[in-house]
């Protein structure tokens, strides 16, 4: 199998990132990772990329022309997706036309439902029955492309925020490489 080049972006854990990393290493994966890109120094994921030798890059979001940098480096190493991963920064109109609908995020809500941020704190104070998480194609509005999976589960009355964390995140390291399979239309 021909393998696409993949880049995950992420900020921080990139518990995300391990587990495509993992599916990635089967030949059967239709996306090897070949670049990780990282706003955030002191993001753990960086240590995965670094210790499965993935090249990447840890870009200032404060300079003018950081967008460039990501963008050359793309091309560099051939990259034709785009993973977000936790990647806790909007990307710019431009940089989406650059690479239309070859970006896709993880979005741990049940889209498009809770939008934005804090997400877990939310649906519990809403007092949703089920929550779970997105996989959409990025486009210029917030969480808005097209849905390509969703996994959800039901929130017992028990449950905390971190229960609901946990859940979500249990399901996203299904729902992330099912959408890609999808997207490359293999089925799982
Ligand atoms: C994931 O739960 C992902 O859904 C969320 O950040 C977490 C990153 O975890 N993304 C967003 O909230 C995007 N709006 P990870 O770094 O361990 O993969």
């Amino acid at each position: 199998m021909v393998k696409k080049n993949a880049c995950v972006f992420i900020s921080g854990e990139g518990t995300n990132l391990k587990n495509l990393i993992r599916r990635s290493r089967d030949y059967c994966f239709p996306i090897t990772i070949k670049l990780v890109v990282c706003n955030n120094p002191k993001a753990k994921g960086i240590n995965l990329a670094k210790k499965y030798s993935i090249p990447h890059i840890i870009i200032d979001t404060k300079l003018r022309n950081f967008e460039n940098y990501i963008l050359k480096n793309l091309r560099k190493y051939r990259i034709s997706i785009i993973c977000l991963a936790g990647y806790m920064k909007i990307i710019s109109k431009n940089f989406i036309r650059n690479y239309r609908k070859k970006i896709i995020n993880i979005h741990p809500s049940l889209l498009p439902k809770f939008k934005g941020l804090n997400t877990f704190s939310r649906v519990l104070k809403k007092k949703e029955i089920k929550t779970g998480c997105t996989v959409h194609y990025v486009n210029e509005k917030l969480d808005a492309g097209r849905i390509i999976s969703q996994k959800s589960f039901y929130i017992l009355p028990d449950f905390n925020e971190k229960d609901v964390k946990d859940r979500t995140q249990k399901l996203e390291y299904l729902a992330y490489p099912e959408a890609i399979l999808k997207i490359f239309r293999i089925s799982s």
